[in-house]
């Protein structure tokens, strides 16, 4: 459309110049002949008045000159006439001769020289011409007379032609346009999307044809030739899916977005997948005067989008940013990832006070500080709750009714901010085949006692039929909490809970990260990140957590100066990089705690500082998976210090973007990652300052042999169990049960 507008606008402004051009030099011509048609008419009329006075002026007969005068002026409708004696005195006028000085110079001039003159003057607003004749005797000159014509109709003829033109111009140009849409449209931009989405649409194996539409005529060739490549692709797909559905047979194999497509359709025959949550995996966001996306510092999300993307479907979230409602159509949904669609994102509406109650407060300072156990303590406010109550149940009422004609639709519910959505979902329908994943630690059963609406909170998780959590220790918990709180059968061998005629099965699912990542590894050039960080130093180091305190920041940080002043000759030779983008502003303990951060990482910069070199870069901004990836590809050590941490999918990430196979992961032993990753990552005490120095020190000294046997034993775990996996054995369970 650019292009069009470039042409067309280049088309126009051409034109104007080519009208603008012919009507000057048209009006120039019209006014030449005007100006000369005026004259010898003024000339004639000049002549005759000079014939009927002459011999009544040699007689000074004033009275006779005045006669012939106001006969003229009246017969020949000229703006006025006059005579003047050789003094230049006038002898006789016409009384409508306009009063200008320049006609005493001229007559005075006409005199001196004696030539006849004519000149165009400017009279009030209107043009004249003036001319001037010398009356002789004999040979004599004793008077000049005076014609005065007035030559505003010359003015007025040239604007008329302007005028004209201008119109016939625009006009002319607005059919142009109109013709030159309708072509564009029809002959270019119709074919062109009509390709595009046919093209689109093969590459996604949505239909069957190779053949785009729209690529006849002038697209016949390039049709030709997509059609060439589709068919190749087709087959490539075609190959692929049955190697997938071979290796469905073949548990050990491992798992890829295309294995978990062709499982989504023999086991599950295409069922339509709900995934509901709090968080939104793609934020709409105004910059200036564009919108642009974000992908959130989410470990949910992480998680969760390689697998709509794989099997498409409905994605139903808290619709968060602020240009969120400007890109939903008018059932609230928006088709994602923005630039390559495929499954649907619907937003959910919340208000400033239901975000307030029910993600800051109960939430995230009630329901994350008794899961995550990091020692702060949480707030139960009855207002909080009520809300919380309320906001799942506006998340049901939304999910419902995008599942009223959906028969035992797949539900999958994340997390803990919709704790209550599984029984509101299984009462109004029990067809529905609903999962629940939670995706923090779930504590121990007295710890949990502390809760005034457990009893609530664990019936309303009990609607799921299955209910994931990432470690055996987690389900363990549950279902001792579950034991102690209310009535039901808890059968610790098969691991299920029964309350009522519904049984819930309980178990692990360690969640994990698109590995291969589909080519979402970034691509933007090492250097320029390792300038734009201040990262070119001998060795640096990585760390991406949300600004949260259950991340363990401060202990890193703490750490991280134990590790400069134990070994001094890592200064100016380390530096390690801190992104943590800010996470939960509304909640005050965040804020603090972001403020807290930004103090420490000061003052060990300032303890440390030299020669321009500081030892921790804070960066305290959302960054893009690709921007992070080749930070991680290049850093000698990833750093993860959480207190307590469902499973910390940064230690997944950083060890899917090694493919070098070199780099070492130090992972604290309260992240859920370690169990999984025990014998190729440091796993560490992120409490002892010491210990973590000393971790580091071990890391940095690491021979590269030794490095690439622990790598590969991790990225060997994380392949093997990857998130299709994990989506696959999650949905088996579900899909099993019935
Ligand atoms: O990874 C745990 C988690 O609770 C996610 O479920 C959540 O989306 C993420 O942390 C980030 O928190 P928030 O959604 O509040 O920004």
């Amino acid at each position: 459309m650019r292009q069009i507008i470039l042409i067309v606008g280049g088309v126009v402004v051409a034109v104007v110049f080519v009208v603008v051009g012919f009507t000057f030099k048209q009006t120039n011509k019209e006014e030449l002949a005007l100006m000369s048609r005026l004259q010898s008419r003024t000339q004639i009329i000049a002549d005759s008045l000079a014939e009927s006075i002459e011999p009544s002026y040699r007689k000074y007969a004033t009275s006779s000159v005045q006669q012939v005068i106001d006969r003229i002026t009246n017969n020949e409708r000229v703006a006025g006439l006059g005579v003047f004696d050789s003094k230049g005195m006038p002898v006789a006028v016409s009384n409508s001769l306009p009063k200008e000085t320049l006609q005493e110079l001229l007559v005075a001039r006409v005199m001196d020289s004696n030539v006849p003159e004519g000149i165009f003057v400017k009279s009030g607003e209107e043009m004249m011409y003036v001319f001037a004749d010398p009356i002789h005797d004999d040979e004599r000159v004793v008077g000049a007379l005076l014609v005065v014509q007035n030559a505003q109709y010359i003015n007025d003829t040239l604007w008329n032609i302007w005028r004209d033109n201008m119109i016939r111009f625009f006009l002319v140009t607005f059919l142009f346009l109109f013709a030159i849409f309708l072509m564009a449209y029809s002959v270019f931009i119709k074919p062109l999307s009509r390709m595009a989405e046919s093209v689109k649409a093969v590459r996604r194996g949505d239909v069957d044809t190779e053949e785009p539409e729209g690529g006849h005529g002038l697209f016949s060739p390039l049709s030709t030739e997509i059609s060439k490549i589709t068919h190749s692709l087709k087959r490539a797909r075609l190959v692929a899916s049955e190697e997938a559905r071979l290796r469905l047979e073949k548990l050990d194999t491992p798992w890829t977005a295309e294995r978990l497509k062709e499982f989504f359709k023999s086991y599950l025959k295409g069922r339509q997948i709900f995934v509901v949550s709090n968080r939104e995996p793609y934020i709409h966001k105004k910059n200036k005067n564009k919108i642009t996306w974000q992908i959130p510092a989410s470990g949910m999300v992480t998680a969760l989008e390689p697998i709509m993307e794989a099997c498409g479907g409905m994605w139903l979230a808290h619709g968060s940013g602020d240009a969120d409602r400007q890109t939903v159509d008018d059932r609230d949904m928006v088709k994602v990832p923005p630039d390559d669609p495929g499954y649907l994102l619907k937003r959910i509406w919340l208000t400033e006070e239901e975000i307030e109650r029910y993600y800051n407060g109960f939430s995230n300072e009630a329901l994350w500080p008794i899961c995550l156990m990091a020692h702060n303590r949480p707030l139960f406010r009855e207002p909080d709750w009520r809300m919380y109550r309320q906001v799942n149940g506006k998340f049901a009422r939304s999910l419902l009714s995008e599942i009223k004609s959906v028969e035992r639709p797949l539900i999958l519910v994340q997390d803990y901010h919709l704790a209550l959505l599984p029984r509101m979902i299984k009462n109004s329908r029990p067809d529905a085949e609903i999962g629940f994943f939670w995706h923090i630690p779930w504590p121990s059963a007295e710890t949990f006692s502390i809760c005034p609406w457990r009893k609530e909170i664990l019936d309303g998780m009990l609607g799921a039929d299955i209910l994931g959590f990432h470690t055996q220790q987690h389900c363990n918990n549950f279902l001792d909490t579950v034991s102690k709180e209310i009535e039901s059968i808890v059968n610790f061998e098969e691991f299920s809970i029964t309350r009522g005629d519904h049984t819930t099965y309980v178990k692990p699912f360690p969640i994990s990260v698109a590995f291969p990542n589909n080519g979402k590894a970034g691509k933007a050039p090492k250097s320029a990140l390792m300038e734009k960080y201040k990262l070119n130093t001998e060795f640096f180091g990585i760390g991406v957590d949300r600004m949260d305190y259950t991340k363990g920041i401060m202990e890193k940080l703490k750490g991280l100066e134990f590790f400069f002043s134990l070994y001094p000759e890592y200064q100016e030779r380390f530096t390690f990089l801190q992104i943590a983008p800010p996470s939960r502003e509304g909640v005050k303990k965040y804020r603090e705690f972001n403020e807290d951060v930004t103090r420490e990482a000061e003052r060990i910069n300032k303890k440390f500082e030299k020669n321009g070199w500081k030892p921790v870069v804070l960066h305290k901004e959302h960054c893009s998976y690709e921007e992070i990836y080749p930070l991680y590809r290049a850093a000698h050590v990833c750093l993860i210090t959480s207190l307590s941490d469902g499973m910390n999918l940064v230690a997944k990430e950083y060890v899917a973007a090694r493919s070098d196979e070199v780099g070492v992961l130090i992972l604290s032993q309260f992240a859920g990652a370690s169990r999984e990753l025990r014998g190729g990552a440091l796993i560490l005490n992120p409490y002892s300052a010491e210990e973590t120095a000393k971790t580091i020190f071990e890391a940095l000294t690491m021979p590269v042999s030794e490095q690439y046997r622990r790598m590969k034993k991790m990225r060997d775990t994380v392949k093997n169990y990857n998130v299709y996996r994990w989506a696959a054995e999650f949905l088996k369970s579900l899909s099993n049960l019935s």
